[in-house]
């Protein structure tokens, strides 16, 4: 069954919001704190290994019963319900999304158009368990006999960036694989990685959920052509697999069958690492390590299933995030991630975030009047205090950030570590406390220097604080912002799961690209692209 499809902005609890919004938003975060010695602790999650803090935010009780109001006027658990149950919720083109079967555990059943897709799922599991031990192990070799020392990934968007992240996050659990990803059309990316690498070693995993793809197709024509420079034709089935649903145009490009393996639509690219497209994850860390990565996103799962919405952790963050940007009007939020291994995070969720919710027509395909995705960006801490922290501290946009921090060290470094925590703390309280005219002032500051070191806080910001970065924790990290997004989708009332917005680029790139091709002169775009569509001609 379809989503409801509700106007959030016509519902009772929107309107009270609106009201509770005037009457709240200029007072700072600390009065908060110091009306209630004890809101640290009321609005504090702790789940598992996550201890998840709201209190350093510009919301009330009254906030949040009004925001939960406000997911029940949408019928939020009736969207769950359907979610999980492989409903036909990616309307526009006509598929379940069901990310979330593919870390269920075997025992589930989960139907699509008749069928229980878990047996096939755990098929596939097999497949990949068994291709990685042959890999890792040293078992399958390349076409000269040698093991494989090197394995590279390439697809774009979410058959990379998923993948990519994953496996430089989980870096401390890889084994002697070394992986490389290729992404860009830029031959410049590809030729990069090739340079360096032994045809007789490396194993290609080509992953395309259409295998229509422009860039992931270039960039495995041309690694076929650098490869064949060496091997033969035949020498390819042993080097060359492939991830995708369209086996027929994988075949076409010469992948052995025994080599493909399959996803299904019901994935969207965006949310597929846990399928087959985490092919390269499992040969980098192990597949326990990949299962492990599966089972965390699975508690989590079950969290944002069974969990009453005020303690459920994807509800509260989607809540938040939709009050900042649909009453405060902040238009982007940031992710900072105290560990180096998170590098890639805040570029991975810009896809599944901006991809699933940057939408301005309704469910009823009617234009909106209020805001919906946000923008998301964000880099590593510490790197990005000495960047950009600056515009969060003392700029004239809001900016909520999400502060994300393992206890536990890995390489378990004290003294790095406590360095490290004591600027993850000290960020957030910064940012909510800000530094008053008198404490500048006591400072000894003189007096025209005041005015600029005035820091005016109240900076909103939520604090996940999880033990250890583990495959199981990342796995727990990643589904609570698939299940965030979801959560935001169901309140904008728009369809999360199509990207009918990267298609023009594409249409526009091919027939220009017959036009760069093409010798005579081409005026029928507007100008300036014609002109300089001219002068790249003139260059090249
Ligand atoms: O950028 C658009 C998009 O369709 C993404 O949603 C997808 O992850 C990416 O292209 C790659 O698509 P494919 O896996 O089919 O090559």
């Amino acid at each position: 069954m379809a989503l409801k499809s509700t106007n959030p902005t016509k519902t009772k609890s929107w309107q009270l919001l609106q009201h509770h919004f005037e009457a709240i938003k200029d007072i700072h975060i600390t009065e908060y704190f110091n009306q209630n010695p004890n809101r640290a602790n009321d609005l504090t999650l702790k789940w598992e290994d996550f201890y998840v803090d709201f209190s350093k935010h510009r919301i009330t009780k009254e906030t949040l019963d009004l925001l939960l109001q406000l997911a029940n006027e949408v019928d939020l658990k009736d969207a769950i319900s359907k979610y999980y149950n492989g409903d036909v919720i990616n309307e526009t083109e006509g598929r379940a999304v069901l990310h979330t079967a593919l870390r269920a555990p075997e025992s589930a059943k989960i139907m699509v158009d008749g069928v229980n897709v878990i047996p096939e799922i755990y098929q596939v599991k097999n497949k990949i368990k068994a291709f990685t031990n042959q890999v890792v192990n040293g078992q399958l070799k390349g076409f000269t006999g040698k093991p494989f020392t090197d394995v590279v990934n390439i697809g774009i968007g979410g058959s990379d960036l998923g993948p990519a992240m994953v496996v430089e996050a989980l870096s401390f659990y890889k084994n002697h694989l070394k992986t490389h990803f290729v992404s860009n059309v830029d031959g410049d990316h590809v030729n990069e990685v090739i340079k360096n690498l032994n045809p007789e070693t490396t194993l290609f995993v080509v992953v395309s959920k259409t295998f229509t793809t422009q860039e992931t197709l270039s960039n495995a024509n041309t690694i076929r052509q650098w490869f064949l420079k060496s091997g033969k034709q035949s020498d390819v089935a042993k080097h060359f697999v492939a991830v995708s649903t369209n086996i027929e145009k994988v075949k076409e490009f010469g992948i052995d069958e025994s080599n493909i393996f399959p996803m299904w639509n019901w994935v969207g690219g965006r949310f597929s690492l846990w399928s087959a497209v985490g092919l390269t994850i499992s040969l980098a860390v192990g597949y326990d390590h990949f299962d492990g990565l599966l089972s965390g996103a699975n508690k989590m799962d079950e969290h944002f299933k069974t969990q009453a919405f005020d303690k459920n952790l994807p509800v509260i963050t989607a809540l938040l995030s939709v009050w900042y940007n649909n009453f405060f009007n902040a238009e982007s939020e940031a992710v900072i991630a105290y560990s180096q291994y998170l590098n890639q995070f805040a570029t991975y969720l810009q896809q599944g975030i901006m991809e699933s919710n940057g939408k301005s027509v309704d469910r009823s395909g009617i234009p909106i009047n209020y805001q919906t995705g946000t923008i998301i960006w964000g880099e590593p801490g510490t790197n990005s205090q000495h960047a950009f922290f600056q515009l969060i501290h003392q700029g004239t946009k809001l900016i909520p950030a999400e502060f994300i921090g393992f206890a536990k060290s890995l390489h378990g470094n004290k003294d790095h570590q406590d360095k490290l925590m004591s600027n993850f703390l000290a960020q957030t309280e910064a940012l909510m406390t800000g530094k008053s005219k008198n404490d500048v002032i006591d400072e000894g500051s003189s007096k025209h220097l005041v005015p600029f070191k005035v820091f005016e806080g109240n900076k909103p910001t939520t604090t996940i604080l999880i033990d250890k970065l583990t495959p199981e924790s990342l796995g727990k990290l990643i589904a609570l912002y698939e299940h965030k997004i979801f959560v935001q989708g169901v309140i904008w009332n728009i369809f999360s799961y199509d990207q009918f917005g990267v298609e023009l680029g594409k249409q526009l790139a091919n027939t220009i690209l017959s036009e760069i091709n093409d010798s005579s002169v081409v005026n029928n775009h507007d100008t300036s692209t014609s002109n300089l569509l001219k002068h790249y001609k003139n260059l090249t």
